[in-house]
């Protein structure tokens, strides 16, 4: 057993995505906000702090409050992320926005001070200045949330965003990645700019016909190679109708040495009841303890 991974190690990387699919609750797509909801508990459990940047930020399915991630980070405790940076382009999915934002605000405690900011418009227009006037510390442990439907996030935001602190950890990206219609969807595009601005260049067509796991590594490859990412992990979402289909993956950039076995963990744990602060910090110290030996 002494080589065996715990839950805040990551699986060695040759079974990771058929040790996945065995579990008996793999993350489908409508438990995705659940992921990203029970990370980002973890995230802030171990960090206290915490700044939250949603670039695609409406609901994908506005009658199912319970998969609309920026709802669930916004309403999670311990209310320790100060400022949340929400960006989105239309109209519709704006007043939902401010409806969240306003039930939010009335039922906080005023003396969290938490920095609420809608952002109308285009994400990848908006965050270099977005960032430029609200300077992130170094030292702030952050996160970004790109949940695009297909294309719509530009590689040079992401440059942008890995570019961004000098020093410190780089912002952390969560990052989607169609898998079962991806082949289809490039064929559907009609305008080439669409997919240069995405890819960043002319070389999204080497993307087409690869194997979906094999695409997945290959685009956690790039990010890691030109972003200079410590670790970057592809996550395989499935669907449930689809006897099991990775319909797409979020890759997982960061460079904190503990965030991508925290996501390990979440992704193990994301539908079980939450473990109390007290069980989490106990299990984490144990974990450490036991590195260190
Ligand atoms: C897939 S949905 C996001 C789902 C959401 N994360 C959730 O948990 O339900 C993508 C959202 O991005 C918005 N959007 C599309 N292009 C955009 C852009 N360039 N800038 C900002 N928002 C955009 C869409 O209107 C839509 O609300």
């Amino acid at each position: 057993m002494e080589n065996q991974p715990t839950l805040f190690d990551l699986p060695p990387e040759s079974t990771r995505e058929k040790e996945f699919k065995q579990l008996r609750n793999p993350i489908w797509t409508e438990n995705k906000a659940k992921l990203i909801e029970c990370y980002l508990y973890y995230f802030v459990l171990i960090t206290k702090h915490g700044t939250y940047i949603d670039g695609f930020s409406g609901p994908q399915e506005p009658d199912k409050p319970g998969m609309w991630s920026a709802k669930l980070v916004l309403e999670s405790k311990p209310r320790w992320f100060k400022n949340f940076y929400l960006f989105e382009k239309d109209p519709t999915q704006i007043s939902k926005l401010e409806a969240l934002k306003t039930e939010i605000v009335n039922e906080s405690d005023p003396r969290l001070k938490r920095k609420i900011e809608i952002y109308p418009g285009d994400f990848n227009e908006l965050i270099p200045n977005v960032l430029a006037t609200n300077p992130i510390r170094e030292k702030e442990a952050t996160f970004c949330l790109l949940d695009q439907r297909t294309f719509e996030c530009h590689w040079n935001s992401l440059i942008t965003l890995a570019g961004y602190k000098k020093n410190g950890f780089k912002i952390e990206l969560f990052y989607f990645l169609t898998a079962a219609w991806l082949d289809r969807s490039i064929a559907a595009v009609k305008n080439e700019m669409i997919l240069e601005n995405w890819w960043g260049n002319s070389g999204w067509s080497a993307l087409r016909g690869m194997k979906n796991c094999k695409r997945a590594k290959f685009v956690a490859s790039r990010i890691k190679d030109e972003l200079h990412y410590e670790s970057v992990v592809p996550w395989p979402i499935y669907s449930r109708e689809d006897r099991g289909r990775v319909m797409y993956y979020m890759i997982h950039a960061t460079d904190h040495p503990i965030a991508p076995g925290l996501m390990h963990r979440a992704y193990h744990k994301a539908l079980s009841p939450k473990e109390s602060p007290e069980q989490f910090e106990l299990e984490f110290a144990e974990w450490k303890g036991e590195r260190s030996q």
